[in-house]
């Protein structure tokens, strides 16, 4: 989608889109030579101007024939004015319309930015291998105007249009099939933000050998692709913050199970389990985009389970970088097996004073909370009231759970340190559990369950039915809240 400034557009738009406070409507002025008829039309269709409610007709302003699209803002929050954005997109980039103008209606910068972030967070989508779809399905939305000329230059508004090209990168990775994202491929379309300035470094499976990676590496020995870690640092501060805030994210590419085989139905589910990873990904390209004053580093754990003959079995014992054993009860707990030796080899690399991981880690987390939040697991009250108010605000909402011992306990293992799956009940605790176990002392953690986050059925407010990117507006909001002061 591409956005332009202008006091009036170059062309005549298809259509002209405002933004309508709740019971707004009476008092709106939108400078149109029938705005009279578009109020009293829109009060028959019963548009209030609530969140989200959209109405649409057709006016005579001069010789053309305009599309008008009122669009409610609600209260005008910053959710409201996002939804507000998105709806319209939602409305309009398949009807026909090629040029849509956006009246900045008296919105205040911010939230005329927020409106905008949302049409640019709505529009994303996917459509490469779709060569059958009908004229009428196909994306026609490609240009937006918007009616101002301050916001093209305005930071808030670059700001927000770099975190939605992360949220892009996300999605992208999220979406592409395991044939064609798989670990060699995901580091291929992350070189990208070296142009940035983000500094990549990649171990290949030889180097993770030597490591020592036992943990990863049996996870990944079943695949014919080769397993790879990726870290993206980068550092916006020219120095002065020494230690990092790192992000790390489990990035299987695909997860069959392993020997320990999902069920057939709904594992083409299982292209979307590097979410964690994707999220990693695309906050790093936001972050860089917008020059966020913070160092952060992000590492991608990126490995394929497959069942093979020379995958793993259950009860193999492996040896994790941090020389920590694991009985693998279950291969398709595999997800904790690549994270420890990330979350370790970032630790040992980085120094960070923190930690936040994200994983598609448990279908126990959907059990518990849906797709509404993504779970928390943290050792630190003060990171987990920050990581839960950035979640608030972002759009990206969690909810913490609790970590002790008694769920500790019950991944003890009778032959090794550990093993990689707990009892019957708490799947999502028992596998943070195994996760904090790779934590160093003094280090702050938080873990973040994101299975019931990443792929919707249905479309969002600021997204279609696919990827959702979730993650990247929580995380860069984190890092805007906590280190860039
Ligand atoms: N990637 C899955 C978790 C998952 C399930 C994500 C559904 C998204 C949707 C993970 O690797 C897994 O298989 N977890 C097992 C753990 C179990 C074997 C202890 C699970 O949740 O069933
Ligand atoms: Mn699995
Ligand atoms: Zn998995």
């Amino acid at each position: 989608m591409k956005f332009t400034f202008a006091a009036s557009p170059a062309s005549t738009p298809d259509a002209i889109a405002f933004a309508i406070p709740k019971d707004g409507l009476e008092n709106s002025a939108l400078g149109l030579e029938q705005e009279g008829l578009v109020r009293k039309a829109a009060k028959a269709a019963r548009f209030e101007g609530k969140t989200g409610q959209t109405f649409q007709t057709f006016i005579t302003e001069g010789d053309a024939v305009v599309q008008v699209i009122l669009t409610g803002t609600g209260k005008g929050n910053r959710k409201d004015n996002e939804a507000a954005g998105g709806a319209v997109v939602a409305k309009l980039i398949a009807s026909g319309v090629k040029h849509l103008a956006i009246h900045p209606s008296g919105l205040d910068q911010e939230r005329l930015a927020r409106l905008l972030f949302g049409a640019k967070l709505r529009s994303w989508r996917i459509d490469k291998y779709r060569t059958t779809m009908p004229e009428n399905a196909k994306q026609t939305l490609t240009e937006i105007t918007v009616l101002d000329t301050d916001m093209e230059s305005a930071k808030i508004w670059q700001d927000l249009s770099a975190v939605a090209d992360g949220v892009a990168l996300t999605r992208e990775l999220v979406s592409e099939p395991a044939n064609i994202i798989y670990p060699e491929s995901f580091v291929e379309r992350c070189q990208e933000l070296q142009s940035m300035g983000v500094e990549i470094t990649i171990l290949g499976q030889e180097e993770m050998e030597q490591l020592g990676m036992g943990a990863l590496l049996g996870v990944s020995q079943g695949s014919v692709r080769p397993p790879r870690m990726l870290a993206m640092r980068w550092d916006g501060t020219n120095g002065a913050q020494k230690k990092p805030l790192a992000l790390v994210g489990k990035g299987v590419t695909f997860d069959t199970g392993g020997i320990s085989l999902k069920p057939p139905g709904g594992m083409e589910d299982m292209k979307w389990d590097m979410g964690g990873a994707g999220a990693v990904a695309g906050t790093m390209k936001a972050l860089a985009g917008r020059k966020a004053n913070a160092h952060v580093v992000g590492v991608c754990g990126l490995v394929e389970n497959m069942p093979d003959g020379n995958a793993q079995r259950p009860g193999d014992v492996v040896t994790s970088m941090s020389g920590q054993t694991i009985e693998v009860i279950n291969t398709d707990a595999e997800g904790r097996l690549v994270l420890c030796d990330a979350l370790h080899w970032t630790q040992e690399t980085f120094e960070p004073e923190m930690v936040v991981n994200l994983a598609t880690l448990t279908g126990a987390i959907i059990v518990s909370l849906g797709n509404e939040h993504a779970g928390c697991f943290c050792n630190d009250d003060g990171l987990s009231d920050t990581l839960l108010a950035a979640g608030t605000t972002s759009g990206d909402p969690l909810w913490r759970f609790p970590l002790t011992a008694a769920y500790d306990k019950q991944i003890n293992s009778p032959i090794a340190d550990m093993k990689n799956v707990g009892g019957k009940g708490a799947g999502s605790i028992t596998a943070a559990q195994f996760l904090q176990r790779f934590i160093q002392d003094g280090v702050k953690w938080a873990h973040l369950d994101i299975a019931g986050m990443v792929w919707a059925d249905k479309p969002g407010p600021v997204w279609d039915k696919g990827a959702t990117g979730f993650g990247v507006r929580l995380l860069d909001q984190f890092v805007a809240d906590n280190f860039e002061q």
